[in-house]
């Protein structure tokens, strides 16, 4: 049966950071909703000419356009054993849509860590947040500076701030995220799979709780 882990949290609360380091130690995929929009304005596709608009004003593209660019990501061979999901799904509707389609693919949702951070601390993050051009690892410039600024340590390519972590834009994701997003942290609190972690704490001590967290969620997942 395959595993597919939803990683929710606010803007900056670590969801891509911890998801580059969980994936590679559970070996599943990360599939982040966010860097595949990109991807696509990146390359200007229609996809990608659809979506600008909403990610320039900081708002969630639309539910249909969102689901399909997903369900066809989630289709390829790569994820036949599971997927560590970053950013999708961010509304009930998405998140519907999902276990409909994971049921499809004889999966469900087996768990959903909750990287909960204080609203005053996102700010902060995502205005000193940088971003690697080739692959989006992602450092800040207190928090986890890269060895040389500017440039990735890992791939050593161009570091980059994103256009939405602009303080403004900043402020009306996160009213976003509470409004639109917050209603699913019941939604799989009431399906018995949220496994809440303090997201305010080092980066490795994120990771470490969200792995046993997840060992103790089930043997096989971790
Ligand atoms: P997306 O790319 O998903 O952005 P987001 O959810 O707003 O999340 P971020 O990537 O900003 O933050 P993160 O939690 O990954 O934090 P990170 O690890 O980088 O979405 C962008 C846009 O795409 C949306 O606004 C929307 O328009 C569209 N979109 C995407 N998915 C959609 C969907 N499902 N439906 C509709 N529209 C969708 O960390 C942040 C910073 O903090 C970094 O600098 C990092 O180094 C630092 N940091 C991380 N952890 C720690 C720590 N423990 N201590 C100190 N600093 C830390």
């Amino acid at each position: 049966m395959p595993t597919f882990i939803v990683l929710l949290g606010p803007p900056g609360a670590g969801k891509g950071t911890q998801a580059q380091i969980v994936s590679q130690k559970l070996g599943l995929p990360h599939i982040s909703s966010g860097d595949i929009f990109r991807e696509h304005l990146k390359n200007q596709t229609e996809l990608g000419k659809l979506a600008k608009g909403f990610m320039e004003r900081g708002e969630l593209v639309l539910d249909d356009v969102t689901i399909s660019m997903i369900r066809e990501r989630l289709s390829r061979p790569d994820c036949a054993s599971g997927a560590l999901l970053d950013g999708f799904p961010r509304t009930p509707a998405q998140a519907d849509a999902l276990a409909a389609m994971l049921a499809e693919f004889n999966g469900r949702v087996n768990a959903v860590p909750y990287i909960k951070v204080a609203e005053q601390v996102l700010v902060e993050r995502l205005t000193g947040r940088w971003t690697c051009k080739a692959q989006g690892h992602v450092y800040h410039e207190r928090h986890n500076p890269p060895k040389v600024a500017g440039i990735c340590d890992l791939d050593g390519s161009e570091l980059y701030q994103r256009d939405d972590d602009k303080a403004e834009t900043v402020l009306n994701r996160i009213q976003v995220y509470f409004a639109q997003t917050m209603p699913l942290i019941e939604y799989y609190q009431k399906a018995g799979l949220l496994l809440e972690v303090d997201g305010t704490q080092s980066i490795e001590k994120v990771s470490s709780d969200l792995l046993s967290g997840l060992a103790k969620i089930s043997k096989s997942i971790a």
